[in-house]
């Protein structure tokens, strides 16, 4: 359960903070109001508290919104995308996404949300000098400590970026989604015009050669061009595209870690060929995409 209660009407008595410079909405079913901070509190102004929790994310979480014990990506597929990144296999693919995440001197102090944040790597690497202004969402409690820990100056909350997402209407000029949740009208509720949406998805040559050799399934499937057309229906012009792409020599620990953070967990009848496979060579491939909220 979230720790989530009302407040006394005393609370009213106290200033209220602002959160961070974030506009976040209380997710208590039809209330949405604004949250303001109150020391390790959030507030709305119907009542509904969120505590913080010690590890320094927020918990927005409500009962509804999940529909297991522990939602979002399991612990093992957590770990996994946290060894992976630690390796540094994403580090091209950082200096790729660089440039469209750049904020210029006049945008100082614009928003940035995460969604599907997971375990924070991507948020310090992007956007080191901007932590009051980020804000990561995941729906996944190990990930989300995890990134809190990582970076704590940041602001972490863990929700479910499927349903409303916590943020006021267009208080948020830039939106991440790095092989995450695109829940696309939310995304274009909170983007200011103008407002800018980064996405990176799975290339079609994304690990291949593991996918033929452990899960004898080689299909190749390219999503960016459907979800490019799905956010121009919705009011967001595609600006760029780019294909990231790199070719690594994996050990097997490696390997195993590639398939289990990929939702590739690997099945009972595959663990045998997963235990010959050796060090291989094997593509990272990544489609990107620039969008601006009409
Ligand atoms: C493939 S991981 C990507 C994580 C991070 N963006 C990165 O690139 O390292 C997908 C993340 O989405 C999270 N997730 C899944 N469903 C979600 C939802 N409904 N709301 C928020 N996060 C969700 C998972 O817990 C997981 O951390
Ligand atoms: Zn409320």
């Amino acid at each position: 359960m979230p720790k989530r209660r009302r407040c006394p009407l005393l609370v009213y008595a106290f200033a209220f903070y602002n959160l961070g410079m974030f506009q976040l909405r209380c997710t208590v079913r039809d209330c949405q109001q604004l949250l303001e901070q109150r020391e390790r509190e959030l507030v709305c102004h119907a009542g509904h508290c969120f505590d913080q929790a010690k590890q320094g994310y927020w918990n927005l979480l409500q009962p509804q919104d999940k529909k297991s014990k522990n939602p979002g990506d399991s612990e093992d597929a957590v770990l996994a995308r946290h060894r992976w990144l630690q390796y540094g296999h994403a580090n091209s693919l950082i200096e790729t996404l660089r440039p469209w995440c750049v904020t210029s001197d006049l945008e100082a102090n614009s928003r940035t949300l995460d969604l599907g944040c997971g375990e924070g790597s991507f948020g310090p690497a992007l956007f080191s000098t901007e932590a009051n202004s980020y804000c990561g969402i995941d729906l996944s409690k190990r990930a989300i400590k995890l990134a809190a820990r990582g970076w704590p100056e940041a602001t972490w909350v863990l929700a479910n970026a499927d349903r409303v997402l916590p943020a006021a209407d267009q208080s948020v000029h830039r939106v991440v989604s790095l092989f995450g949740r695109r829940p696309i009208s939310e995304i274009h509720r909170v983007l200011v015009p103008g407002g800018i949406c980064v996405v990176a998805v799975p290339g079609e040559d994304d690990l291949i050669e593991l996918r033929e050799q452990v899960q004898q399934t080689g299909q190749r499937r390219s999503r960016w061009e459907t979800i490019a057309d799905d956010m121009s229906h919705a009011g967001m012009e595609v600006m760029d595209q780019k294909h990231w792409h790199s070719n690594v020599k994996l050990e097997p620990d490696a390997i195993a870690d590639a398939l289990a953070m990929t939702y590739r967990a690997v099945r009972h009848s595959q663990k045998s060929r997963l235990d010959a496979v050796q060090a291989t060579n094997v593509t990272l491939a990544a489609d990107l995409l620039l969008l601006r909220r009409n």
